[in-house]
Parts: structure tokens; C-alpha cells; sequence
């Protein structure tokens, strides 16, 4: 039987990043088509429409995780969760942007010798960035630093995943943060700090939003729901499960601390980074944590333990919990409001969610190929019923009706007005201008020629 081209979510509470209401939401080939109260019309029969119950449930525009690495080649492995594509970003970043919607472009100041770009470099590809209307990303860590401190663990005996912590301390990530956004500054660009790790680094993305600077922090769920404690477990597998760069923070208060940035806008999207390896991939490091394939789980979870320790314990409320695991994510890679809002016209990525329900998340009983969960045992409140992608009912009840191919590739404009107005606005009334001076007519000395 065809799937039923129309679909009435009735009754739900709809949260927007700005403000909740009760409404029906009516779907129509993929997008919504109206939102208001008592859209049934009356009578019994609705030939190809489809009626979902949603009363005391919330109705959420669907997430929009910022960062993942799904079959991603990586440290001699690959991620073992997989996607359907990747993209080669080299020097073609305007035939990107111009021909193939890509608006964002992610670079490295760790991993020394394969990816890690120096200032001059990294100054020449904010340029660019700014050049051709995208935002540019970084990895915020000192790769010199951390090649050194590495070395120095080794030569201490230290071969295991702690190793990967002590090597590369918070000021190793905090002063790449604050480069990188010195740099941006000095071109003027638009600059989004992925995978923030630390207090430290979160301070400095915090000082710099109040300084002005166009600059945007994204937190995953590893870093609000977890902390690095586990690279001091006994079990080897348990430790290195946790290794990734910059690394989960010894200091327990962290998840905490990033969460209270996060509602108060200092930080401003959530990602996951998920970048799966199998305890066996993790193996490669046994006897040299350096050889470790950096990466954490996150995408199936990050919705509930962002609700679990954000929205439950009173941090955020439901509208800013829209805001950071989809809005704002939308209007900084020019999607909004197709996507991050449910309003008449957007596609219908939509979350049915049961805020008062609970759910252990454990590898036992999750979806990703990995065989290992950071969030085991973690009881989370807020579980997803029914999600809706493009107006299809994908998730449902515990059951996927998914086929691989159903995600669409989407284009994403340039010049994202959320994020450029101010930078075009700067470049026009901030640029510096030269001091009218009658030229010097003195003496000037002559420098002797080294011949
Ligand atoms: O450890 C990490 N983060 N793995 C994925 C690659 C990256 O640096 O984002
Ligand atoms: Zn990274
Ligand atoms: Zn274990
Ligand atoms: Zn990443």
C-alpha cells in the first residue's frame, strides 16, 4: 500500500526555537502546509490522510546534527558507521561553494604532518572562506604541541589511552581556539569552532562572542554527556573507546559547565563528531596510544542527553532546545526556515517526543554498527516516538522504515544572511583608512648597502 501523501499531526504541543503553541500541523508531499487548531476537517473519512495522535507529546522540528564522520578513512581505518557519500575538499573550495552547495569548510590545526595547517595557511583559507560567502571551521588545537607532549609520554612509559589526555591538555585546545579566532578576526570571516572540549576553550569562544567576533561554538553530545575520567579505567577497550581529539576532560565539571554556556547562548549549536571505531579498529593503539583511531559515538543519542541534561535538569528550556540541536544550526548553513523550524512551507522534519518517558541507552539495544557505547547505562528522559523526514514516517514505534538512498544531498547558498550581515556591514564601515599627511620633507639617513 502507497505511503498516505498527507499526514495530520493532531493535538502535539509545537516548539519552535521561539516560542511553543498547541496546534495541529498538516503535511503534504514532504512539507507543511498549514499549523493551527481543529485542522480535521469534519466527517468521517480522509481518503490519504493519515492521522497521528500527538496530544500531551511535544512536536519538534527534526534535529540537525552539525558533525559526523561516517565512513570516514582515518588513522590507517575507517569509521564504521557508514553514509552514503563524502566530499574531497582541496583547493576547489569556490567550485564547491559555487557549483555544489557547500558553504562550510572544516580545517585542522592538530593531526602534524597529514592535516595540520599553519597561521599563514590558516589565513589564506579564512580569506577564501570569506571570499566566496562560507564559514570557515577549525579543529582548535596545537598539533605541534601535541606531537610534542606526545613524545614525552612515551618516554615516560605511558602507552595508554591516558596517555591521549595528558598529552594534549586544555591549554592545548584553549590557545588554537584563541588563534584561530584572532586570525579569523584579522580577515574578517565568519569563524565556528567544531568539537569544543573544555572549559578552557569554551571560555575563550564566550570571551570573544562578548568582544563581538563572529564566532560560533559547537559542543557535542561526548562533551556534554560524558567527561575523560574513562581514559583512566582499568579496561583497556573501555578507555580507548573514549579517545578522540580534543579529548573528553579529566575535570568532572565540564558536561555540566559546557551545558550552562550552552543555554546562555555563549555556545551555540551541538554536534556529535560521531566517528565509530570497533574495539578491534581501536586495537591498532594497544601498545601505543598515539595509533589509537580517534572517535566517539553520538548520533543516535545526542537528542536525548541533550534533553536529559539540558531541558530535565533545568538548564534550557524546550525552546532552546530546539534552538541548539536544530535552529541555529539551520539559519549558519543558510537552511533556515526550510529546516530548523515547523512552519508552514518548511519540510516536514518533525519529532514527535515524549518528554516524561525514559530510555537506558546502552550498545546492547542501539541502532549504529559500532560495538560500543560512551553513554552506556545513562538513563535519559525524552524519547522519540515517531520521526518524520521529508513528510515520510521513518521512525515509529521502534521501527525503522528506512531504505539507503531515502536522504537528499541539499544545497546550501553562500552568504548565510544570519552570519554575513555583520561581516559585510564591518568590511563597509570598519575598514581602516590612512591618515591625510602633508608628506616629510627632512632629512632622511642612508643605509649602508651590505653589498
Ligand atoms: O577524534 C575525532 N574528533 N575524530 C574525528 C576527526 C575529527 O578530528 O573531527
Ligand atoms: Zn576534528
Ligand atoms: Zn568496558
Ligand atoms: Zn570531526
Amino acid at each position: 500500500m502507497a505511503a498516505p501523501s498527507r499526514l495530520l499531526i493532531r493535538g502535539g504541543r509545537v516548539v519552535n526555537d521561539d516560542f511553543s503553541q498547541v496546534a495541529d500541523v498538516l503535511v503534504e508531499d514532504g512539507v507543511v502546509r498549514a499549523l493551527g487548531r481543529d485542522l480535521l476537517p469534519p466527517g468521517g473519512a480522509h481518503a490519504g490522510l493519515r492521522v497521528i495522535d500527538a496530544g500531551g507529546k511535544l512536536v519538534l522540528p527534526g534535529g540537525i546534527d552539525t558533525h559526523t564522520h561516517l565512513q570516514f578513512p582515518f588513522m590507517g581505518t575507517r569509521s564504521v558507521d557508514d553514509f552514503h557519500q563524502g566530499t574531497k575538499v582541496k583547493e576547489e573550495m569556490k567550485t564547491l561553494t559555487q557549483e555544489k552547495g557547500v558553504n562550510s569548510f572544516k580545517m585542522f590545526m592538530a593531526y602534524k604532518d597529514l592535516y595540520m595547517l599553519r597561521d599563514p595557511e590558516l589565513y589564506a583559507a579564512f580569506s577564501r572562506c570569506k571570499e566566496i560567502g562560507a564559514i570557515a571551521q577549525v579543529h582548535a588545537e596545537n598539533g605541534d604541541l601535541i606531537s610534542e607532549g606526545a613524545k614525552k609520554m612515551l618516554a615516560l612509559g605511558i602507552t595508554g589511552p591516558e596517555g591521549h589526555e595528558l598529552c594534549r591538555p586544555e591549554a592545548v585546545e584553549a590557545e588554537a581556539t584563541l588563534r584561530a579566532i584572532t586570525i579569523a578576526s584579522a580577515v574578517n570571516c565568519p569563524l565556528y569552532i567544531v568539537h569544543v572540549m573544555s572549559k578552557s576553550a569554551a571560555r575563550v569562544v564566550a570571551d570573544a562572542r562578548r568582544d563581538g567576533k563572529v564566532v560560533y561554538g559547537e559542543p557535542i553530545a561526548a562533551s556534554l554527556g560524558t567527561d575523560g575520567t574513562h581514559y583512566w579505567n582499568k579496561e583497556w577497550h573501555h578507555a580507548a573507546h573514549h579517545v578522540m581529539g580534543p579529548p573528553l576532560r579529566p575535570d568532572p565539571s565540564t558536561p555540566d559547565y559546557l551545558m550552562n554556556l550552552l543555554a546562555n547562548d555563549d555556545l551555540t549549536t551541538t554536534g556529535t563528531d560521531n566517528c565509530t571505531f570497533n574495539t578491534c579498529q581501536k586495537a591498532l593503539g594497544k601498545d601505543d596510544f598515539t595509533k589509537i583511531p580517534n572517535g566517539v559515538n553520538g548520533v543516535e543519542d545526542r537528542m536525548s542527553v541533550i534533553w536529559e541534561k539540558g531541558v530535565h535538569c533545568g538548564k534550557m528550556d524546550e525552546n532552546r532546545f530546539v534552538a541548539v540541536t536544530s535552529t541555529n544550526a539551520a539559519k549558519i548553513f543558510n537552511l533556515y526556515p526550510r529546516k530548523g523550524r515547523i512552519a508552514v512551507g518548511s519540510d516536514a522534519d518533525i519529532v514527535i517526543w515524549d518528554p516524561t518517558s525514559t530510555r537506558t541507552i546502552s550498545a546492547k539495544t542501539h541502532h549504529q554498527a559500532v560495538n560500543f557505547n560512551i553513554f552506556e547505562g545513562m538513563v535519559c528522559h525524552g524519547v522519540p516516538l515517531v520521526t518524520i523526514s521529508r513528510g515520510k514516517v521513518v521512525y515509529e514505534a521502534g521501527v525503522f522504515n528506512v531504505t539507503a538512498g531515502d536522504g537528499k544531498y541539499i544545497p546550501r547558498k553562500p552568504f548565510a544572511e544570519y552570519i554575513y550581515k555583520r561581516i559585510k556591514q564591518r568590511d563597509q564601515t570598519c575598514t581602516p583608512t590612512p591618515v591625510e599627511r602633508e608628506p616629510y620633507k627632512g632629512e632622511v639617513i642612508t643605509l649602508k648597502s651590505r653589498g
